[in-house]
């Protein structure tokens, strides 16, 4: 059966896009949630035919804002929400709402780096291989329980931003394939999935959704 899901998104929403455009069989994407009113991401969607709502988070308690987004998904009935570039973290409102159905995408290969600026921040401590993760999300800062991870070699001649888009670029490939695996129940907490088929550097330079470093 189809199972439902929402993408809650800040800013440029290239994973989003990869979402979209995997065009995953038994997912529907139906709502965009954006915490940023002028996110790209909000184009994205209302091009690709899905309902967006813009809620924000500015100048109201966090329990506020989890509440109306809390409230939005129950609406929608969603089966799983993912986070894809969203900057905030999610209070126990919305987590007890859809225990082990919300999931976030990170660009490092976590435990290492959590937080803001992970490429960056994988590239000025020397690692010779960086990274993304899929995790199922807690009440901290990327610390839920791993679902699946993909490798990225930095090259000697990389840059923080060239290290960022090659990361980018993998964490195209794996969203979408945990997704799958998601709803066609492959995967859940406690499997682990490792992929290791990092895009080229070729393959970063075509892609045309990597956009904005903004998480
Ligand atoms: C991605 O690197 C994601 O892992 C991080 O923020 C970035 C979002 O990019 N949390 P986009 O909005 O999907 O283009």
């Amino acid at each position: 059966m189809t199972q439902r899901v929402a993408v809650l998104v800040s800013g440029t929403g290239s994973n989003l896009q990869a979402l979209i455009d995997a065009h995953i069989e038994d997912a529907q994407i139906v709502r965009v949630i954006s915490n940023v009113m002028t996110a790209a991401a909000l184009r994205r969607a209302a091009d690709a035919g899905i309902p967006v709502s813009f809620i924000d988070h500015r100048g109201r308690k966090r329990v506020d804002f989890d509440r109306e987004t809390r409230d939005q998904l129950l609406e929608d009935e969603v089966d799983w929400v993912v986070l894809a570039g969203f900057m905030r973290i999610l209070g126990p409102d919305v987590l007890d709402a859809f225990p082990d159905r919300i999931i976030n995408i990170h660009p490092s290969l976590l435990p290492a780096f959590p937080g803001l600026n992970a490429p960056a921040q994988a590239f000025r401590a020397g690692v010779a291989i960086a990274g993304c993760t899929v995790h199922l999300v807690d009440a901290g800062a990327d610390t839920g329980p791993i679902l699946a991870q993909t490798a990225v070699p930095v090259h000697p001649d990389d840059d923080e931003e060239a290290l960022r888009q090659r990361i980018l670029a993998a964490e195209h490939l794996l969203l979408p394939r945990v997704l799958r695996a998601l709803v066609q129940g492959k995967l859940r907490k406690g499997t682990k999935r490792t992929y290791l088929d990092a895009p080229t550097s070729k393959d970063v330079l075509s892609n045309p959704n990597i956009g904005e470093p903004h998480g």
